[in-house]
């Protein structure tokens, strides 16, 4: 089988993707292009992503991050042999731009379109940054949108959930806690950075759903949230600066804690030995050493890709493009529809 470019295009939540790859002869998927475009900026005031302005944006960076990302690859147009998009989960108006840009391109090029799973491109972007998956592993994706535990048996054959949050997702606390302490939108990054100047013991913030009874690899963080809340509210009662720091480092340790004892766990039940974690908060530093250490006491292997590859972009949707085809798999119907809660088992749409 002769190489192959596949364009990928993601259009979920507040950023416009474009990625390129090439599929070789031998199955190998390697990164030629990955082009971001951000609304973030225009979301900060109110806190979180406005789907409207999220969807306008998209429109007007579509075409000039699909030239970005060509002029990246030193490709053309004519170039792409397939062509990949995010068909859901996400915002139904952002997603709807993206499917309408994909189906355009790939009609004009006269190529095949796949409809694809946010949340396995998620996990076949790792592949990219390190080889091929071992037959089975387990995922951890945690993000602004998503918290979840799944199972995969080949990324572009079989994904099961196993466990997802029963409220807010891992990024979406960070955000509503850095709000409580008057920290800037985005909350990850702030907080992270507070975070090392505090004390993680300080205070024992509530580890969600790990009593006895608790589901074992759900996930809960609004209990976590409010038990800020109350701290940062009896510290104003009592007339003082909120300990900024210290809650910082205790919130951030009470989600490292519950997201990696969970994922180990499940690991372990399931003879797994292998970790991806990936999502926006896959960036964060506490999150990442102590997934290190546990998984190197557990004799997991963990693999989590670069920052940029883990936060939202193209390159994971043309990644996973390009192991649907080398799968066999056909492509989706010209007449397919984003759908905003596409299950994660469903991981292309025929
Ligand atoms: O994957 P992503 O870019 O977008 C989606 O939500 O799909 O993830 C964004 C989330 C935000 O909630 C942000 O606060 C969080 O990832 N995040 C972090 C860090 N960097 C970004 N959370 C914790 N620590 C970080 N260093
Ligand atoms: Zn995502």
């Amino acid at each position: 089988m002769a190489d192959r470019v596949l364009l990928g295009i993601e259009t979920s939540c507040d950023e416009t993707g474009v990625g390129l790859v090439r599929l070789g002869g031998d199955g190998s998927v390697r990164l030629l292009a990955d082009a971001v475009a951000s609304s973030v900026d225009q979301h900060a005031r109110f806190g979180g992503v406005v789907p409207e302005i999220a969807s306008r944006a998209h429109l007007e960076a579509m075409e000039p991050t699909v030239r970005r990302a060509l002029d990246e690859a030193g490709l053309r147009l004519s170039d792409v042999d397939g062509v990949a998009v995010t068909a859901g989960p996400g915002l139904a108006g952002a997603l709807m731009v993206g499917v309408s840009a994909a189906k355009a391109y790939a009609a004009a090029l006269d190529v095949p379109l796949h409809g694809v799973n946010h949340l396995a491109g998620h996990i076949a972007v790792d592949t990219l940054e390190n080889g091929p998956l071992p037959p089975r592993c387990l995922a951890l994706l945690v993000s602004g949108g998503h918290t979840q535990l799944l199972l995969v048996e080949g990324v572009a054959d079989r994904i099961v959930e196993i466990g997802s949050t029963i409220d807010d997702a891992a990024g979406e606390a960070y955000d509503k806690v850095a709000r409580l302490l008057d920290l800037p939108y985005p909350g990850g990054p702030p907080i992270d950075e507070a975070a090392k100047r505090g004390d993680p013991a300080a205070i024992a913030f509530p580890r969600g759903l790990t009593g006895p009874r608790d589901p074992e690899y759900d996930f809960s963080f609004s209990g976590l949230k409010t038990a800020v809340a109350r701290t940062v509210e009896q510290d104003q009662h009592a007339g003082r600066e909120p300990a900024v720091h210290d809650v910082a480092a205790s919130f951030q340790e009470a989600v490292a804690d519950v997201l990696t004892a969970k994922a180990l766990r499940a690991a372990r039940d399931h003879d797994v030995d292998a970790l991806v974690i990936s999502g926006g908060v896959a960036a964060n530093s506490r999150l990442a050493g102590l997934a290190r250490e546990r998984c190197a006491a557990a004799g997991v292997q963990l693999r989590v890709p670069r920052p940029r590859l883990c936060t939202d972009n193209g390159a994971m949707i043309a990644a996973l493009g390009a192991h649907v085809v080398a799968a066999g798999h056909g492509p989706s119907p010209w007449d397919f529809a984003a759908n905003p809660g596409l299950p994660v088992d469903a991981i292309t749409v025929r």
